[in-house]
Order: C-alpha cells, then structure tokens, then sequence
C-alpha cells in the first residue's frame, strides 16, 4: 500500500479511500507507539510550512511531526509576508517552493487554492486547510482520535453542532465517515446549515442523516459530539455573526441527556462553544485529539516523501 502514497497530493478526502484512511491510521498509531524509533526517518528531508490564515494546532503539530522525524522545517506565515501579497500565482509559488523543498504543507482562506497549488508543484502537497473547503489532515486525526475512544470507526451516531456553512472540518469528516455507516446528525441554526453538497454525498451512500436545530433533540443518540466554532472570519456581515456565534454553548447542564460515554470533540480552537467546566469530564476529548495531530502528520509526511518503506507494525 506505501507506494500509493509517495508523490502523492493530499487535498481532499474524498480522493482517500477507506482502505487508504486505515493504512494512514495504522501508521499512526505506530508513530505513537514507537516514535523513538523514527527520529532519523525524514533526516535530510526539507518540510515547507506555509501558512496563509492563522493556526496554531495544524501548523505546530506539522512542524513538530518534521522535527520528530529529524526533518528540516523552511516557513512562511501569512499573504503578506509571501510573494503572493505581490501578486505572485499559487502555480508559481508551487513552482518555486517545489525547488525549495521536499513536501509542502498549506493553509489558504480560499476553497481551491491546494488544488490551484498543486497544479504548479512537482513536490507533494498537504492540504492544512482551504478556506471553507477540506481539511483532510484534520479528519484524519479526528478518525484516529474516535477509534481510540470508541474502540471502532463503523456503525457510529456522529452529531455536528455550530458552524457546518463554513466548518471545514465537518465537510471533510463527514465525507471520511460515509465509509463507516453509522447516522449523522447536524445541529445548526438555518443560516449555518451543512450544504446540500455534502447531504447528497450521504444520500449517495445510503448514510443516513438528521437535521436539527435544537441540539437536545438529538444529543440522548448521539456516540460522538463534534463541536466548532462559528467562523467568523468566512462572514461578511458582522452582526449576523454576532446573533450566531453563541447560537450553541456547551456546558455541564447541556450534557446531562447525553450518554455517559458520549466522545466530546472540538477541532479547537474554541471561543465560548464549550465551557471549561465540560474539560474535567473523562470524555471530553478535544485536547487529546489536537494532540493526536503529532503522530498522524508523522505517518502522513513519512507516506508521501517516500521514506516509509512498509516497515513491519505492531
Ligand atoms: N484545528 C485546527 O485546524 O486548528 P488551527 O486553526 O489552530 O490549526
């Protein structure tokens, strides 16, 4: 399975299939176990991080992953410190990165722009995120964080609550956990609705989905809680971002119609969805999953550079 991987874009998940998803997760979890074991695997390899809207997990794990493996990390961090505030293409910018260094990781405002990327690059591509778009990287450590607690991927009761217009995190794992059945649930006020695009994804599959816009209607069925913030930086009008940003706030009380063992996540980060007094609960799993990041972009820049060489896993 590696040789699939090497060269290979990683922009949207619906290029991924489910046997690919596993292979990436199970390499995670050896990059977990066994990390030591790997400090010079990427030694020589040169990691470009560019980042053209703000982070902190998805470029801080990715660059920790490089340094984990003993690569060398060359950045740069938003427009106006690129060419592009010059005006310079993302084709061009492929171009010229693609001579700079062995892998490009890249986070854009803009749906598209990893693909217009990797149009210019003869380097492979992460997609760290694209606007409203995809965030591939970011579903696959949602998966891998969801197998560790529930034990399994299949036949799960996922529920999405907050911002599904713009969360690109839902869009992307939505589309991972159409091959693992289970029944999905969206909890948005209408103007935050998940796109048709993606529920005619789910009607393709035969996954079954509800929509709701009181989270208590759904939250007693629920195996998994993904929660995200209302992004204010995709709104064009300020006060509706204001009406809506609070629209759903988690706290304690909320979660008393939950099951017990109800998994809480949150790509993170978070601003007031999530009160801090639901972080002392066993499962409230947010910030293990943002440190799941860390192996999982190890497996991911081991794949596509090459340097994985189907090493025997536990
Ligand atoms: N989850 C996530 O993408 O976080 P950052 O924006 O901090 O990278």
């Amino acid at each position: 399975m590696q040789e699939k991987f090497v060269g290979r874009h990683i922009i949207a998940m619906d290029e991924l299939s489910r046997e690919e998803i596993e292979y990436i997760l199970e390499i995670s979890r050896e990059m977990e176990a066994n990390r030591d074991n790997y400090s010079d695997l990427l030694r020589g390899v040169i990691v470009a991080s560019l980042f053209f809207e703000p982070s902190t997990r998805t470029r801080m794990s990715f660059e920790s992953a490089a340094h984990r493996l003993g690569a060398s990390v060359i950045s740069t961090t938003g427009v106006k410190f690129s060419s592009l505030y010059k005006g310079e293409t993302l084709y061009d910018t492929a171009k010229m990165v693609s001579a700079y260094a062995d892998v490009i990781v890249m986070r854009h405002p803009e749906q598209g722009a990893a693909h217009a990327l990797a149009k210019g690059a003869d380097k492979p591509i992460l997609n760290a995120g694209d606007g409203p778009g995809d965030h591939p990287t970011q579903t696959l450590l949602d998966l891998y964080t969801i197998q560790k607690n529930k034990g399994t991927l299949d036949g799960l009761k996922v529920g999405f609550v907050g911002d599904l217009k713009y969360g690109r995190t839902v869009h992307s794992l939505s589309t991972a956990l159409r091959y693992f059945g289970g029944e999905q649930y969206f909890v948005s006020p209408p103007q935050l609705a998940m796109p048709d695009k993606y529920l005619s994804q789910l009607d393709d599959s035969g996954i079954p989905y509800h929509i709701a816009e009181q989270l208590d209607d759904v939250l007693p069925e629920l195996d998994v809680l993904y929660v995200t913030r209302v992004q204010k930086e995709r709104f064009d009008d300020e006060e509706e971002y204001e009406r809506l940003k609070h629209f759903y706030v988690i706290d304690q009380a909320t979660l008393t119609k939950a099951k017990p063992d109800m998994a809480i996540m949150h790509p993170l980060p978070r601003v007031g969805e999530i009160k801090e007094e639901v972080d002392s609960l066993p499962n409230a799993i947010y910030f293990e999953q943002a440190k799941n990041g860390v192996p999982v972009r190890m497996a991911l820049l081991a794949l596509v550079t090459g340097k994985w060489g189907g090493q025997s896993v536990s």
